[in-house]
């Protein structure tokens, strides 16, 4: 046989080859099994969070750890209490980011870093201020909660969320839920008004908004409470002040916000500026350590607000920034936000044997725990899509418009002003607020823009087209003595049927760090009014504002009053809805408006005076102009008997409420029933009366629809103690509704 060399050669080749391969594959074969092997498990979506987050910190250095507990920023910053911080360099360790821009490759470039430059690819945990919206701007939060309408809170936050997650943000720096009753103060604008309960049903509804069903879900967001504890007392309504709360007072009002958004799964909460009765929120064992995460069991994390830390200094807590940062950390704050304080001097502190490593490893768990639960590990990078794919929706724009009309508050509506009747053929739209855009979208409006907003005039155009022809003169700027526009305002005025007045604050004289001495408006804006008045002609005053104000002079001045607030992108449809009868208005205050500055504080709650019928002011009166839950309508209500299930209950027994309002009007409308409880003598002595629920319904003309509290006693009639341990009285209540006050007991 003859033997043919190549075919050795092909032959010999072919079994080499054959070895090779199988050589080759037995190598990917170990070497993936030894690779599964060693893949950490914390890379492992599979595996259970728990193990995760300890397989990952077996992994961890100190100082890796401590970078997980570090907040810096990037991106633009538009926060102007913030704007003196250089945008320092990215360290790709760093736990987390304020992230102050839209550039998603941008962001997506710094996440990359996090997962490929460092030993063991930490994602960054990318968190902005989105309080009322992203780019879809809807109404400041006090706005929205005088919509009563907490299910259209939950769907606006939820537009919010999904945006910033579309652009990278994981977290936002929201809700802020600290009971507010000082005007001046500039964040009343940013909470859900003066009363705990309206707070606390709010607060729930945005926990919900942002972090959906489950956290873990695609565009749902991480919440953060804000700012904990006590921040809404700052004294005379200046921001960053100190704050004199009593362990009655936190307990009472400003902690059950908080308990309810621990109890709804809020991931983080913030440490607040503020000093509580002598040791500041952001340095306070009680209030982080012993309520929150002991008693109330919170396991997610806390992170200082801006400079908290540092401020300690300032406030006479801490002598050098090393004291500040042992003291917060101590107290139970996990991660430092923009301070650089523990990078700086955490690691000596453990060294010193100070910090102990158990408390490092407790923040570190707390934070890698949501990143996993965010999903950060298997998704580090938001997807790249044009910016009309992201923002600004048809449907979100309609949800926002709902949002904005059933928070808009008619507050005057003498003979009929309102609707706008159609024998009105020429409207004059006045004011510097008419034909405004950027403040109506208020303080910290996220990445809103000016020229996304419907102003009211072009929504009061948009309604009327065909029916009235508008004219405008703008009358006189926010503030200043310039009055030169007056005279073409009331020659406008003269020539028309009507005259809506536009008025208001500019947005940066409500949020942070904008407090006022008068919660009046400039005298410009009044002065404007007065000489308008002087036409005879009916005046629709509309009001943009952040904060409730001092309407005493120009409440008698107005035919009706709408309090629009800062109410977002549909601004001007809401409002045109409003004025054309399209909407029938339904807001009803969640904060008082007093009826001067000098009133200040004055809220629904406050306790029994000793002498109700003296200590009365002699120069102004006594009473708000407009007490909380106060809001017309263009229908009218008639509300029937309450009635209970029985006046005499055990404490272990619920009792039920129930009340009928019938629609004795012609227009369709929602009326929200507000339940009150008071209980005249206590151990522990009670506000006049306490919100313990509300339901908002619409109802047909004609029509009558059932509302009904079941009270819980434990829940609805306890009082708690400055311990913040709850009593139950057997004793004599009264139940309060729409100027009903029924007695019934709870007996042994
Ligand atoms: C300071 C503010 O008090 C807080 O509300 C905000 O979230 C942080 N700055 C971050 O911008």
């Amino acid at each position: 046989m003859n033997i043919d060399p190549n075919q050795i050669k092909l032959k010999t080749m072919k079994k080499r080859t054959i070895t090779a391969g199988i050589l080759l594959s037995l190598t990917i074969l170990t070497g993936s099994v030894m690779a599964q092997k060693q893949a950490p498990l914390y890379k492992n979506a599979k595996a259970p969070i728990t193990q995760r987050v300890e397989s990952l910190m077996k992994q961890m250095t100190l100082d890796e750890k401590i970078m997980q507990l570090t907040q810096g920023n990037a991106g633009q910053n538009d926060n102007q209490n913030n704007q003196g911080e250089k945008i320092k360099g990215v360290d790709p360790l760093i736990g987390s980011l304020i992230y102050t821009g839209t550039d998603v490759e941008y962001r997506n470039r710094i996440q990359k870093e996090a997962l490929e430059d460092t030993r063991l690819g930490i994602p960054v945990l990318f968190g902005y201020d989105v309080i009322h919206g992203f780019r879809t701007v809807y109404p400041i939060p006090l706005a929205q909660a005088c919509s009563w309408n907490p299910a259209l809170a939950t769907q606006s936050c939820n537009i919010a969320a999904r945006e910033s997650y579309l652009t990278g943000i994981n977290w936002t720096f929201a809700p802020m839920i600290d009971v507010a009753r000082d005007p001046r103060w500039g964040r009343v604008a940013e909470g859900y008004g003066e009363d705990p309960y309206t707070n606390a049903i709010f607060c729930r509804a945005a926990v919900k908004g942002f972090q959906g069903e489950n956290i873990s879900n695609p565009y749902s967001i991480a919440s953060c409470l804000k700012h904990f504890v006590g921040y809404g007392l700052s004294e005379g309504g200046r921001d960053y002040h100190y704050s004199d709360v009593s362990p009655q007072s936190l307990w009472e009002t400003y902690l059950p916000p908080y308990e309810a958004g621990v109890k709804a799964g809020a991931a983080t909460v913030m440490s607040a500026f503020n000093d509580i009765s002598g040791v500041p929120a952001s340095a306070n064992h009680y209030t982080l350590t012993e309520i929150l995460k002991q008693r109330w069991g919170f396991k997610g994390f806390v992170v200082s607000d801006w400079f908290s830390i540092q401020q300690l200094i300032a406030q006479g807590a801490a002598k050098d920034e090393k004291e500040a940062g042992y003291k917060a950390f101590y107290s139970g704050v996990d991660m430092d936000m923009g301070d650089n304080i523990f990078p700086e001097h955490l690691k000596k502190l453990v060294e010193e044997k100070k910090v102990p490593m158990s408390r490092i490893d407790d923040a570190v768990s707390r934070i890698l725990t949501l990143k996993f639960k965010l999903g950060l590990f298997e998704h580090p990078y938001a997807e790249m899509m044009p910016e009309s794919q992201r923002y600004l929706k048809e449907e979100d724009k309609t949800t926002v418009k709902q949002m904005a009309e059933e928070s808009m508050v008619l507050l005057k509506n003498a003979i009929q002003t309102l609707p706008v009747s159609n024998t009105v053929k020429n409207i004059a739209v006045i004011g510097p607020m008419a034909k405004d855009q950027g403040n109506l979208l208020g303080s910290w409006s996220g990445h809103g823009r000016a020229e996304d907003v419907l102003s009211f005039y072009n929504g009061i155009e948009h309604e009327f087209n065909g029916q009235a022809t508008l004219q405008y003169a703008q009358g006189c700027d926010f503030e200043g003595n310039d009055q030169s526009g007056f005279n073409q305002a009331t020659e406008v005025a003269t020539n028309s049927d009507l005259i809506v007045l536009c008025l208001g604050e500019r947005r940066e004289w409500s949020g942070e760090n904008a407090s006022r001495s008068s919660i009046a408006l400039p005298t410009v804006q009044q002065l404007l009014l007065e000489s308008l008045k002087k036409t005879g002609k009916p005046i629709v005053v509309v009001l943009s504002n952040g904060r409730p104000l001092d309407l005493s002079k120009i409440e008698p001045l107005a035919d009706a009053i709408i309090e629009a607030w800062q109410p977002g992108i549909q601004g001007g449809a809401a409002l045109a809805g409003i004025l054309s009868g399209r909407v029938n208005p339904s807001g009803r205050l969640a904060i008082t408006f007093p009826y001067c500055t000098g009133q200040i504080p004055i809220y629904y709650n406050m306790r029994q005076s000793a002498r109700p019928t003296q200590g009365l002011y002699q120069d102004v009166p006594t009473d708000p102009l407009y007490p909380f839950g106060y809001g017309l309508s263009y229908t009218t209500y008639h509300y029937g008997p309450v009635r209970f299930s029985s006046t005499k209950i055990k404490k272990n027994q619920k009792l039920i409420a129930e009340v009928e309002v019938t629609n004795t009007g012609s227009k369709i409308g929602k009326e929200t029933v507000l339940w009150y409880i008071s209980q005249p003598v206590c151990t522990i002595t009670r506000p006049i009366k306490e919100l313990k629920y509300f339901e908002k319904k619409e109802i047909q003309p004609g029509k009558t629809v059932t509302y009904r509290f079941e009270i819980n006693p434990m829940r609805d009639l306890s009082y708690i103690d400055s311990n913040g341990h709850k009593f139950l009285e057997e004793n004599e209540y009264f139940l309060l509704v729409n100027g009903q006050k029924l007695k019934f007991e709870i007996t042994k």
